[in-house]
């Protein structure tokens, strides 16, 4: 059975299980392993606290996204259908894995600031 999304342990168990479909995706996987050459150890980490920081509120997070993906932009262009493909990715780890009120907090958040992103990052 499905639970929510408790605590930090949840939330490491749901952005690897991301970030592992993201290094094969043949839509948007080359903008992270080709273009950005993401080191992992480095970003799974930032992920954690990001996300740790948007469900539980811990302040833990002090990074600067819309900046990181202008720059991404800038070496490889990003679009909307990236930007759709990426939320869609997203939401079906989360429902393939946890159900609740903070697992459908993190779909709904993760949309908006998607949105907010293509509008500040590709327009
Ligand atoms: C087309 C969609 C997207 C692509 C291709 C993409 C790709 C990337 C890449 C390559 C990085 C940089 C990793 C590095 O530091 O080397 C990054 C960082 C990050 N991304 Fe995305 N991203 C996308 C959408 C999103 C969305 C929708 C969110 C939030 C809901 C998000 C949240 C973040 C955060 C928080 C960071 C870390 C920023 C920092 O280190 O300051 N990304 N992304």
């Amino acid at each position: 059975m499905r639970t929510d999304i408790r605590n930090k342990e949840d939330i490491k168990i749901l952005v690897d299980a991301f970030y592992n479909k993201i290094k094969t995706d043949g839509s948007i996987g080359y903008l992270f392993t080709d273009v950005a050459i993401v080191n992992w150890e480095k970003h799974l980490p930032i992920m954690y606290d990001f996300w740790d920081n948007i469900l539980f509120h811990t302040g833990n997070f002090d990074g600067n996204p819309m900046m990181k993906h202008r720059l991404l932009n800038e070496k490889s262009t990003l679009t909307e259908t990236h930007f759709l493909h990426w939320t869609k990715l997203w939401k079906k780890t989360v429902d393939d894995l946890f159900e609740g009120e903070k697992a459908n907090e993190v779909k709904i958040r993760a949309k908006n600031i998607s949105k907010a992103m293509m509008n500040k990052v590709i327009t």
